[in-house]
């Protein structure tokens, strides 16, 4: 090591907050922002009974990125905004979004703040939180100098011990949440696995009607529809007749849960050729999914709730139920199921305004 790296060094070392040099202290940094966003996609992902697994860990990362805010903001900011370059503006805008979505986090998780009628709390972290996605690519990738950007020897015994305690001080504040919430018998202590909060449970006129991103709902002439199910016309008065009752939790990724007595026919009561590999299923409006074939009969195709017709907003005359899928699963205002010879897996795992596994990702609840 030469003298100048050696000088630096030293300085690095006496310059460490709570352990951590300005280089170690954006390392973890980088690392929880990561974590969160990858969990809280994974939180959408994975079946309703294991999601609580990302949910618990990107829980305890947001708190985790909370106790190292007021070291970086006593640190780095502090020194950055010295420099007086122009794109420090950017960073603190990358600042400031970063602690609204914490902010907005954990005030949806304490069912504090739910939004303001359709515009959700959870609408608004996801949208920070995506949108924050770009300006933390810039951030990293415009480290002003090498120096700045991480080396091997970042990870030091220290910086190990101080990272086990910030873990240690997440999920304390994480399991404290949880434990007050139980004990005050807060409605939030009972919120899915996946964070969602329950609402108009067995009450399906007050059940949201929300779609998925920029979707639209078609219109629908009832006396036209038709539902086809591998090419063949099926009427909707038997399926009406072969319908019957389920209990399932719609989930929704905007934040609710709802449970109904949805009325449902089997996938695996209306299809014939097992050696297909997937059933695609596709709504009015082009949105389609594949689900695998052996999946056919938990997946239903429904036509009411309570033995009444669906409204409209809820994907009437027929939509998919997929008990412990997400939202964007239970597919609204179906027109088609046919069989596939390509596999589930081979489609992308989230639909979106451009890129569903089909030609239109409409349909869909959020
Ligand atoms: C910049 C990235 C993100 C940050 C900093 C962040 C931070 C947080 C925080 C601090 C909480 C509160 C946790 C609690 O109080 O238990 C939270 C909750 C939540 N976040 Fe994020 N988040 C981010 C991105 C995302 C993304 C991309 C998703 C989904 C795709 C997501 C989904 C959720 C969900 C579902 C909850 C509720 C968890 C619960 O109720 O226990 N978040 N987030």
């Amino acid at each position: 090591m030469d003298t100048r790296s050696r000088v630096a060094a030293i300085s690095a070392h006496r310059n460490r907050r709570f352990g951590l040099t300005s280089r170690q202290l954006n390392l973890v940094i980088e690392v929880l922002f990561v974590s969160l966003v990858a969990t809280g996609l994974a939180s959408w992902l994975l079946p309703l009974d294991q999601a609580w697994v990302a949910t618990t860990i990107h829980g305890i990362a947001g708190f985790m990125l909370f106790a190292v805010v007021p070291l970086k903001v006593l640190g780095p900011v502090r020194t950055g905004f010295r420099r007086r370059r122009l794109s420090r503006w950017l960073s603190a805008t990358f600042g400031v979004m970063v602690l609204a979505v914490l902010v907005i986090g954990v005030l949806h998780a304490n069912g504090i703040w739910w939004g303001y009628g359709y515009w959700t709390g959870m609408w608004t972290h996801l949208l920070l939180g995506f949108s924050s996605i770009p300006l933390f690519l810039w951030h990293v990738v415009s480290r002003p100098s090498k120096s700045a950007r991480p080396k091997r020897v970042d990870v030091d015994r220290r910086s190990l011990l101080t990272t086990s305690t910030l873990l240690a001080a997440g999920v304390g504040a994480w399991g404290t949440q949880e434990v007050v919430l139980k004990a005050v018998g807060a409605d939030a202590a009972d919120r899915a696995g996946t964070g969602s909060h329950e609402i108009a449970s067995f009450d399906p006129d007050a059940m949201p009607r929300m779609i998925w991103i920029d979707d639209k709902r078609p219109k629908i002439d009832f006396d036209t529809w038709e539902l086809r199910v591998e090419g063949k016309v099926v009427a909707l008065d038997d399926l009406w007749a072969m319908s019957k009752p389920v209990v399932a939790w719609l989930d929704c990724t905007d934040g609710w849960r709802s449970r109904q007595n949805w009325d449902v026919v089997p996938l695996s009561d209306l299809i014939s050729n097992e050696r297909a590999r997937s059933i695609q299923v596709t709504s009015a409006t082009g949105y389609r999914r594949l689900f695998p074939l052996s999946s056919a009969s938990s997946v239903y195709l429904c036509v009411g709730y309570d033995g009444r017709r669906l409204h409209g907003g809820h994907g009437a005359p027929v939509r998919i139920v997929a008990p412990n899928r997400r939202g964007p699963w239970w597919i609204k205002w179906v027109t088609d199921v046919e069989l596939s010879d390509r596999p589930a897996w081979m489609q992308l795992p989230l639909p979106g305004p451009s890129f569903g596994a089909g030609s239109s990702s409409k349909g869909a609840e959020s």
